[in-house]
Order: structure tokens, then sequence, then C-alpha cells
């Protein structure tokens, strides 16, 4: 099963970390250096995508340049010899006609965004990313989940999973457990947002999956499900009586950059990974501390 095609879904408001976000997009709101649009696409290219699928909203047109190249930026550095700096550039820079993007044109939910992208992504199995979570490590979790899946049968959906406390398990998307194979296992079941007390177990569904192309037929006549909105969980239930699900309970930190908390947390986390800012920033950081 060969994965091309990542679905990253970009049009959300970013209602949770406000003011930041009432001009810029949340996915590009800066971990250290990178804007987070920026962490997720060189995640799922080290995992081998080859076409980048953004579906986006108003107010969303600087991610678009962000993927573009920027000729005057490019031809100001090397006039003026600065080869470091041309080469950040030059690094994460996509081919031309391997990004795509589409607009989800009203805010009906993580499902109708997905199914925005139908067309571009065509029949085939393809990933999705949510830009506002990170997961720290190498190799990253994609990269992780699609090895996972090349062991799994044709026709197989893969999502990464990680424990949350049981006190959470209503902010997110909740796995059954079935059959276990070390850190991948059967999916038995899924709920979104289980009201507190119900969970079937503390797995949390982040935010990647690898899903078959069938799930668009089904999300074409979802109906709305937890908050009003169109559910991807909801269209994955509605696979599962066809297709098999499998979790990855994946190696890494997870970092939820839509949150106040989440975001100032990654970046001491990706600050500290950097070994030209590490020592500074602890010596910083003790001053806090107090110690
Ligand atoms: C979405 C999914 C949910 C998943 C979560 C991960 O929820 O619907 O199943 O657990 O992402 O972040 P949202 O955070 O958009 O409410």
């Amino acid at each position: 099963m060969k994965i091309r095609k990542a679905v990253f879904p970009v049009a959300g408001l970013g209602t949770r970390v406000l003011p930041a976000t009432k001009a810029m997009p949340k996915e590009m709101l800066t971990i250290v250096d990178k804007p987070l649009i920026q962490y997720v696409y060189d995640e799922a290219r080290e995992a081998g995508i080859e076409h980048f699928v953004f579906v986006t909203g108003r107010n969303k047109a600087v991610i678009e340049d962000h993927f573009d190249r920027m000729f005057e930026l490019d031809s100001t550095l090397a006039a003026r010899g600065k080869k470091a700096e041309q080469e950040v550039l030059a690094q994460n820079q996509p081919e031309a006609g391997a990004v795509s993007f589409t607009r989800q044109q009203a805010p009906l939910g993580l499902g109708h965004a997905v199914w925005c992208a139908r067309d571009i992504v065509g029949n085939e199995p393809f990933a999705v990313v949510l830009p506002d979570e990170l997961v720290l490590n190498t190799p990253g979790c994609l990269k992780q989940m699609i090895e996972a899946a090349s062991q799994l049968g044709e026709k197989s959906n893969v999502l990464a999973v990680e424990a949350v406390p049981d006190h959470l398990t209503h902010q997110y998307g909740i796995c059954g457990v079935g059959k276990r194979t070390g850190k991948i296992f059967e999916v038995d079941g899924m709920v979104e947002k289980p009201p507190k007390g119900t969970a079937p177990s503390n797995l949390s569904i982040t935010g990647r999956y690898i899903l078959q192309p069938e799930i668009f037929k089904i999300l074409e006549t979802q109906e709305r499900g937890a908050g009003g909105e169109i559910q991807l969980t909801d269209a994955m239930i509605g696979l599962a009586k066809s297709q098999k699900f499998y979790g990855v309970e994946f190696e890494g930190e997870r970092h939820d950059c839509g949150s106040k908390a989440g975001f100032l947390r990654a970046n001491i986390a990706y600050g500290l990974k950097r070994p030209e800012l590490r020592d500074g920033l602890l010596a910083e950081m003790k001053k806090y501390l107090g110690s």
C-alpha cells in the first residue's frame, strides 16, 4: 500500500489562541523559527508523501505563499551573499505541482474538510495530518504509521493513538482495543468525544490517519455528529463495517499547539532539541525557575 498524498485540513478558525489568530492562520504560529504547517509538511515528506493537499479557508492565503518560491527574497539573499539563509529557504521548498489547495467553504467539521479533498486525492489511500498537533520524534509519527501499514493487509486504515488521562477522554475520538500485536492493535469500535465516564478505553485518536478512499463515499452523506459538525470519526465508524482499522501507539511526544499551554510547551521542547539554542535556553529557564 503506497501512500502518496497527504491532506492537511487548515480551515479552522483557531479560536483557542485568539487574538493571535485574528488575522493570521493558526497554522502559521511559530514553534522556534518555523510555522506549524512547515513541521507537519516536513513530517509528511519524511514519510515519503509526494503530493500535499491543503484544505484552506478564508484568511489562509498566506499558507499558499509560504509554500511558494519567493523570487524577490531569494535574489536579495543571493545579492547579499547570504548562502545559509538561501539554503534554509531551499530546503523545504515543494517541487512545482506537488501542492494543491482547495477551500472548505463553510466550517462544517473535520469530516467535511477531508471530503473537500476527494477529487484531488482520487481513488487511492491517503494520509490526513492535523497541523496543530506536533509529534517530536525521529522517525516522525506518519513514517511510523506508514511502516506499520506496510505490515497490514490492503484496504487497511491506520490511526495514530495515544493514551490520555481518563478525565480527558471526552475531548477526543476514542478507540476500543481488539487483538494486539506489540504497538499495533485492531480497533474495536470508535466514538467521537464520548460523554464523561463512557469511553471504551483511554486511547485517543490523534491527528494522523491513513485512510482508504472509500471514506469519501461515506462522508458524502454523513450527518452531523458531536458538536453539530460532520465528524471524520463517524465516517470511520461507517467504513469499519467493511474495512479493518488499526491503531498504532507511536513513539514520540505529542504537543497540542492549538492550546496556549501546548504551544508554549512545544516551543520549549523544540527549542531544547536545537543544539545551538539549548544551553542559552536552559540558562534562561533556570532564571525563571529560580534555581
Ligand atoms: C479531532 C477529531 C478527534 C481527534 C482530535 C485530535 O477533534 O475529531 O477524533 O481525537 O481531532 O486532536 P478536534 O480536536 O478537531 O475537536
